[in-house]
């Protein structure tokens, strides 16, 4: 076949496709021919749009290292992100739902005792989180492993200050009753990193960087999925408008304010702090 138009390039590529030897490559890349080649005919992409997305394409890649993954962050602009994590995680009755990893993860943070304070010192408001981890009908899971991680009061992750220790992270093991608790502060909103190609792409679209405040939690249990998820904090500007498009309504949550004195573990406390309980449920793998 020869002389291609504009209708009968799309079939020649998918014959092209059609002696994949594994049958879900080939689904995977002839559906995604389709779906390109309707795009270019829908848009009816000129060949200086077309360069102009090559080239903010090859600036993504070269944006990337092993401290910055701008691909992602992209998926994670066009809310492609939080789509796969829908179809991947249907809604389980008890179960807590997901959200995006995010680029700030660490993998195996430091194992801290139970009660201990992550905020390295950090300003801002103490908030205790007491935690619980449970199968999806409400039965305590000992021994979880439960990484937690967040930004700090400026809104800057520990990875992003050159030299800074692990602050505002760690992971806690479940007891008896699959608890956990812990010391930090209150989170607050942060713009996601906006000096690259995807911060490019939302200045010219008119879209804001912001994600709203929100503490990280990576959980995980001997034969259960490995839950990803966030809790936000409740009345934040950004809830509505989350720049990665993370917000779920069963993730929002309103930490108590409680009055300066003696806090839990002992701690005094000289201004007000905050209470955060929380149940997380685990589902069992697909
Ligand atoms: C985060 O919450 O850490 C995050 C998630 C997606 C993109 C950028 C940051
Ligand atoms: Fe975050």
């Amino acid at each position: 076949m020869r002389d291609f138009n504009q209708t009968t390039i799309t079939e020649a590529v998918l014959d092209r496709f059609a002696a994949t030897p594994d049958p879900r490559l080939r689904e995977i890349m002839q559906s995604l021919t389709r779906h390109l080649h309707d795009f270019a005919r829908d848009v009816q992409l000129t060949i200086p749009e077309w360069e102009r997305a090559v080239g903010f394409l090859t600036r993504t890649g070269q944006m990337c290292d092993d401290k910055r993954q701008e691909f992602i962050l992209l998926s994670d602009t066009l809310g492609l992100s939080m789509l796969i994590d829908a179809i991947n995680h249907p809604t389980e009755e008890g179960a807590t739902q997901t959200t995006v990893l995010g680029p700030f993860y660490v993998d195996n943070p430091p194992v801290r005792p139970d009660g201990a304070d992550i905020s390295g010192g950090e300003a801002g408001e103490p908030m205790w989180i007491d935690g619980q981890v449970t199968d999806a009908a409400g039965t305590p899971l000992a021994g979880s492993t439960v990484d937690v991680w967040q930004s700090d009061d400026d809104g800057y992750y520990d990875v992003q200050k050159p030299g800074a220790e692990a602050d505002l992270r760690a992971r806690f093991v479940t007891d008896a009753e699959g608890r956990f608790r812990l010391w930090s502060i209150l989170p607050s909103a942060y713009p996601i990193p906006d000096d690259g190609p995807v911060g490019d792409m939302l200045k010219a679209t008119g879209r804001h960087p912001w994600r709203p405040a929100h503490v990280h939690f990576m959980i995980a249990a001997e034969g259960f999925q490995t839950l990803v998820t966030h809790l936000f904090i409740d009345g934040d500007t950004y809830l509505d408008s989350d720049a990665v498009f993370g917000v779920k309504d069963s993730l929002i949550v309103a930490p108590v304010r409680q009055p300066a004195g003696e806090g839990p573990g002992g701690r005094r406390l000289d201004a007000d702090w905050y209470r955060l309980d929380h149940r997380f449920g685990l589902s069992k793998p697909r």
